[in-house]
């Protein structure tokens, strides 16, 4: 942690609040860290993903009464977009780059071991957490809140490694982009079907709508994501992201889908069980048209590169789930806490706690995520240490 850095981010985070009223898609707010590291590191993602954000089209779902056009022109003015490219360099060093591992190994092999894990793998534990939980659908909206910074723009990571002219593989690749992007058919885009999974959870389905509530696991997983695609040196990495992603992803939606089925029949599912269909064809599309040609013509290099960017993939979805789940588990350990979200997540949360912040002379309630609200401050001790909790604003009560 280093002065300079830390100060950094407070000035930016200080410009960008102007930001604040605008429309969720250009609220481009980052929060001012406090002492503890955790929360340093946290902020730090924040920043990230505000990089990675400014490299895609955003517009607002209602056109706000002021027009959109001097919006967009901040929101990507030439003066926001090279402060955070100067960032995104050392932030991607500092939080991103200590996370890949070493190359290795036969892609084949590793290809063959890894879909082998994934089917003897036991129920998802998330799942069957829910099955047994009071407030499900409260821990449910949380897990949909958490995974929304990537899904409600879904591929559009995958769409910034498509560019370019690199052979037959690309056209794979090409295939796979449009099905994500529902063939062309705007209801059937996978970021559309996400928002209808959350719109029947009650939710706000804009994108951008609940960055208040991004913890510092789900932000680490948008930005392990982008680090890969928006990078064109890491082409092989961001294919092996494909084969674990398609391969593992196809599983988890199908458990989703079922727990859907039966827990919450009236919820939007259609979602979860697009892939557990379609997934099932992109893995071997990944396997067969992308990994076997590229190893074959460049050799084992790049398969271990592509085992690379597999392996950080599987270790940031394992983090991941394991860290929803905890949150979730903490919760239901923790008293006295009620359930539920204010109504407008934006407007009504304050500043940030973790687990090893100073939690001295805090009053009133914390609000965990999209779970609710822990009575007790000093209670974010017991919680993973990746959890980020929100004082109430004392300024919208
Ligand atoms: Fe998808
Ligand atoms: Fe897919």
């Amino acid at each position: 942690m280093n002065f300079a850095a830390r100060q950094t981010l407070v000035e930016l985070g200080a410009r960008w609040a102007e930001a604040a009223l605008s429309p969720a898609v250009y609220d481009a707010r980052i929060d001012a860290p406090d002492a503890s590291d955790a929360s340093l590191t946290f902020v730090k993602h924040q920043a990230l993903m505000r990089a990675y954000q400014a490299r895609y089209v955003l517009l607002p779902s209602d056109p706000p009464p002021t027009g959109v056009l001097a919006l967009l022109n901040r929101h990507y003015g030439a003066d926001r977009l090279s402060n955070l490219a100067q960032l995104r360099w050392d932030l991607e060093a500092e939080l991103i780059a200590p996370l890949v591992g070493a190359p290795g190994g036969d892609v084949a092999a590793y290809t063959d071991a890894m879909l082998a894990e994934i089917d003897a793998q036991p129920t998802n534990a998330f799942v069957a957490f829910l099955e047994q939980a009071d407030h499900r659908d409260d821990h449910y909206r949380n897990f949909l809140v958490q995974s929304a910074p990537d899904l409600l723009a879904e591929a559009s990571a995958s769409a910034l490694g498509v560019v370019g002219e690199f052979g037959e593989p690309q056209s794979a690749l090409f295939r796979i982009l449009i099905d994500e992007f529902g063939y062309g058919s705007y209801p059937r885009k996978h970021s559309v079907l996400y928002r209808a999974a959350m719109r029947s959870f009650g939710l706000i389905d804009e994108y951008n709508s609940y960055w208040p509530l991004f913890d510092t696991s789900a932000l680490r997983t948008h930005n392990v994501i982008h680090y890969l695609f928006q990078n064109p040196a890491h082409i092989f990495r961001q294919i092996g992201f494909l084969l674990f992603a398609e391969a593992a992803y196809q599983r988890s939606t199908a458990a989703h889908f079922r727990y859907l089925r039966e827990f919450h029949p009236t919820a939007d599912a259609r979602y979860f069980g697009e892939h557990a269909h379609i997934d099932l064809h992109h893995s071997r599309m990944i396997i067969d048209e992308v990994v076997a040609p590229l190893v074959a013509k460049f050799g084992q290099d790049v398969g271990g590169e592509i085992i690379i960017g597999a392996e950080l993939t599987k270790h940031a979805f394992h983090a991941a789930g394991e860290h929803v789940l905890g949150v979730s588990q903490a919760f239901a350990a923790a008293g006295p806490v009620s359930y539920g979200l204010p109504d407008d997540v934006r407007r009504a949360v304050g500043r940030t706690v973790t687990p090893s912040s100073d939690l001295c002379g805090l009053g009133g309630p914390v609000l965990i995520g999209a779970i609710g609200t822990l009575a007790d401050p000093a209670m974010i001790a017991d919680f993973p240490p990746d959890t980020v909790g929100r004082l109430l604003s004392t300024e919208t009560g």
